[in-house]
């Protein structure tokens, strides 16, 4: 369909002013977070619909539907895999407007919120009701619900408290027939349930693919009373993989154990001067949270737990030093860059996760990557569940720069998988890692092309992402073409 033609059927069926497509506003939607969007940013679309109402979407899907037009949603659009990048063009359908907190069900201890409220706004709101949504994305201030439940983020503390999905009870999805359902019983407020396919579970972490969500039904939990931060500084790295398996042998369940590497230590310092953190190979954080003489008597615990491997330790439960120092670790990737003058942090290669036996061999793998490839790395990460963040430090302006910081990415997500680990923890696998979901998923990879068939027989919602290319038999988004497409396993990429 024709750009015009587009615009104006649906601005005919929502109202004119909630259609964009203007040619500079549209450029702004070929873009997310990730450096795919940097380096391959021709991907605009061809109108920009912005519903109000669940009602609306549905009305949009159908009609995209009808005329087979590609349909991507978006959030907030700080994703870093391209997921909100409508790679075929069509419709990018924004969910900003739907951002409203419908109910708050505090002695069910549940919320039922529109998908574009961001994070941190959420949990502002809960505050005051002694309510907590417990995961905690390092992107908390920017990130949108919906877009959270689509990736199934985990961040900080899915060390203890999962991602999450693990606190999605229900949802409202419009489907790719433009069709609205509703997965964890309709009419519920149960908070466990073993009733018929967890269907909730399929649309989380789907990014999109099989449906827009329009509402979440989240779980929610009472603040924990207090919480206690244990720093320890290590001049190895090895030592630092070490005291997590000790503080686990001590009967120890963290809430978040993070790491930031003597580079991410040297980023935070260069942009957050205030906050001194001491220099080090490696630097620990672990968070606990409970009671406060429980959460005294863990930091205590973890403390001698590790006193051998690590060279300094301290605690705190203030909770003003516990702030800064969250707040030191939330500005790594931010400052990442920092650590080399001119440079820019190219979001690739930035989420595996590996098992926790192998956290030393994929630090030390990591290092030797950047060596090889010449491309300085900053990593951090959520190390108490395995999880990595490699920044990685290029000139933009340097194409061969750009060709070797992506062989290095590469490389990072095949690391991974070498450990028996996944080319993503949190993150999500949009359109830069699906190359490697052949690999990583084997015949299973089928089974998830055989659901996205059955729910989105055209392949119209947010074509290009999770299967490899050429799964989506690329150029069309009819269905016939998407059919043909559908062939057995691609050989692992190596
Ligand atoms: C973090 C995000 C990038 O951990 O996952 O900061
Ligand atoms: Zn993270």
């Amino acid at each position: 369909m024709e750009r015009a033609a587009l615009a104006a059927a649906l601005r005919a069926l929502l109202s004119p002013a909630q259609v964009i497509d203007h040619p500079a506003e549209l450029r702004a939607f070929a873009h997310d977070a990730s450096f795919f969007a940097q380096v391959s940013p021709q991907h605009v679309p061809d109108v920009v619909v912005a519903p109000n109402t669940a009602e609306e979407v549905a009305r949009v899907v159908r009609f995209a539907a009808e005329h087979r037009v590609p349909v991507t949603p978006r959030g907030t659009a700080t994703g870093q895999t391209g997921g909100a990048v409508p790679i075929h063009g069509g419709i990018v359908v924004t969910l900003h407007h739907l951002r409203r907190v419908l109910e708050l069900d505090a002695p069910n201890l549940q919320v039922v919120v529109e998908p574009g409220i961001v994070h941190a706004d959420l949990n502002a709101y809960l505050k005051p009701h002694g309510l907590i949504f417990p995961p905690d994305p390092g992107s908390s201030r920017m990130c949108s619900v919906g877009g959270m439940a689509a990736n199934n983020a985990h961040g900080m503390r899915a060390m203890k408290y999962g991602g999450t999905g693990h606190w999605v009870l229900g949802l409202e999805v419009v489907l790719p027939t433009g069709e609205i359902i509703t997965t964890g019983s309709v009419g519920s407020r149960s908070l466990q349930s073993s009733s018929g396919y967890e269907l909730t579970k399929l649309f989380v972490g789907a990014e999109g693919t099989l449906g827009i969500i329009t509402k979440l039904r989240l779980k929610l939990l009472p603040i924990p009373p207090a919480r206690a931060l244990v720093l320890a500084l290590f001049d190895e790295l090895e030592r630092a993989g070490e005291a997590v398996n000790a503080t686990f042998a001590a009967g120890i369940l963290p809430t978040a154990i993070e790491i930031l590497d003597r580079g991410a230590i040297q980023a935070v310092n260069l942009y957050r001067p205030a906050l001194k953190l001491p220099p080090a190979e490696a630097l620990l954080l672990f968070e606990v949270d409970g009671n406060p003489p429980g959460v005294r008597d863990d930091a205590e615990r973890i403390t001698s737990a590790i006193a051998t491997l690590a060279t300094h330790t301290e605690w705190a439960d203030d909770p003003a030093r516990i702030a800064a120092l969250w707040e030191a670790r939330s500005v790594v990737g931010a400052a990442a860059s920092m650590v080399r003058p001119g440079a820019v942090r190219a979001y690739c290669g930035e989420d595996i996760c590996v098992p926790l036996a192998q956290v030393p061999a994929a630090l030390r793998g990591i290092a030797r990557l950047s060596e090889q490839h010449g491309i300085p790395a900053v990593t951090y990460g959520h190390i108490g569940g395995g999880g990595l963040h490699a920044g990685l430090l290029i000139e933009p302006a340097n194409p061969e720069e750009i060709a070797r910081v992506q062989a290095m990415a590469d490389a990072i997500h095949q690391l991974a998988l070498d450990l028996g680990g996944t080319v993503t923890g949190e993150h999500g696998v949009g359109v830069v890692r699906a190359p490697y979901m052949p690999r990583e998923h084997g015949p299973a990879l089928a089974t998830m092309w055989a659901i996205k068939r059955a729910l989105d027989p055209h392949g119209i919602m947010n074509p290009g992402k999770i299967f490899p290319a050429e799964w989506h038999g690329m150029e069309s988004t009819d269905g016939e073409t998407v059919q043909a497409a559908a062939r057995p396993i691609a050989a692992p990429s190596r």
